[in-house]
């Protein structure tokens, strides 16, 4: 967990920041000390947030779209002068056994889920570059690592995430940024609100500790990663899972 204060003076864009986990990261790192940008595609819960973190850091943007990305970045660093730290949590599911996933379903979950940390991570790589603490959080799944029926392409993507941050933390290391991945296990979030009672209470049985993640357990996990105190730690993937994927 950032100190108060630690990441002052230092600029962070989070995407999928409007709500649930990457909401609570956007609010830890400014709650660090950090000015935050958010970049989401859910324009109502953005306007929502006007008030804590200023309407011209928040961006209503698709992360699939690459253009929009490079905007996103350039508009931010010229308004800001500079960019820190990067985390990405936009994500999305499309649930479906193969033989029943529409092309659909495969793309966008592609295009969101793993693209999307594409677009933004090779966006955002001059800025992070010039950093002098530059910091990349991809927030992965721990389904990434162990598959999950029905998420055929959900776990692709999260798995991908891990291949893009290793490869990125070699590319960056000379330049002092480093590059991780934290991995939720089963997390209350509106992601999550929806499912049936049934499977948030399988996930809970087969959690060790007894209970399903909140979003600050996560958010807390990246703030660490963001933090001075990471600086010597890149390209790990760290599961916040209370145990739900031990030996996976
Ligand atoms: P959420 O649905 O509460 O938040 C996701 C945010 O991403 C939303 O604000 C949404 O508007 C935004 N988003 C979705 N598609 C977008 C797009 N195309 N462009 C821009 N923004 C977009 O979900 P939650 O649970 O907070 O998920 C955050 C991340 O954590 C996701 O990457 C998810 O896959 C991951 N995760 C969540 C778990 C859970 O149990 N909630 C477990 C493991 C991973």
């Amino acid at each position: 967990m950032s100190a108060r204060g630690e990441l002052s003076g230092r600029v962070a864009l989070v995407t999928g920041g409007a709500s649930g986990i990457g909401l609570a990261c956007a609010r830890s790192l400014k709650a660090a000390g950090a000015r935050v940008a958010i970049a989401d595609a859910a324009a109502e819960r953005l306007a929502r947030l006007r008030r804590v973190f200023g309407a011209a850091s928040l961006y209503a943007v698709d992360v699939a779209d690459a253009a929009a990305a490079r905007e996103t970045v350039a508009d931010i660093v010229r308004r800001q002068g500079r960019l820190d730290v990067l985390v990405v949590a936009a994500g999305i599911c499309r649930d479906a056994v193969l033989w029943k996933m529409t092309d659909e379903a495969w793309d966008r979950v592609i295009a969101v889920d793993l693209s999307g940390a594409g677009h933004y991570l090779r966006a955002a790589a001059p800025a992070l570059r010039k950093s002098p603490a530059g910091r990349v959080v991809l927030v992965s799944s721990i389904n990434g690592r162990r598959g999950k029926f029905g998420q055929a392409n959900y776990a692709a993507a999260k798995a991908g995430l891990l291949g893009l941050a290793r490869s990125a933390a070699k590319e960056l290391a000379a330049s002092g940024v480093t590059v991780n991945v934290v991995e939720p296990g089963f997390t209350e979030t509106p992601m999550t609100a929806g499912l049936p009672a049934a499977v948030r209470e399988r996930a809970v049985a087969e959690t060790p500790l007894g209970r399903a993640g909140r979003a600050e357990d996560v958010a807390a996990a990246v703030a660490f990663f963001a933090s001075p105190g990471a600086a010597h730690i890149t390209g790990q993937a760290l599961a916040v899972d209370g145990g739900q994927a031990i030996g996976a």
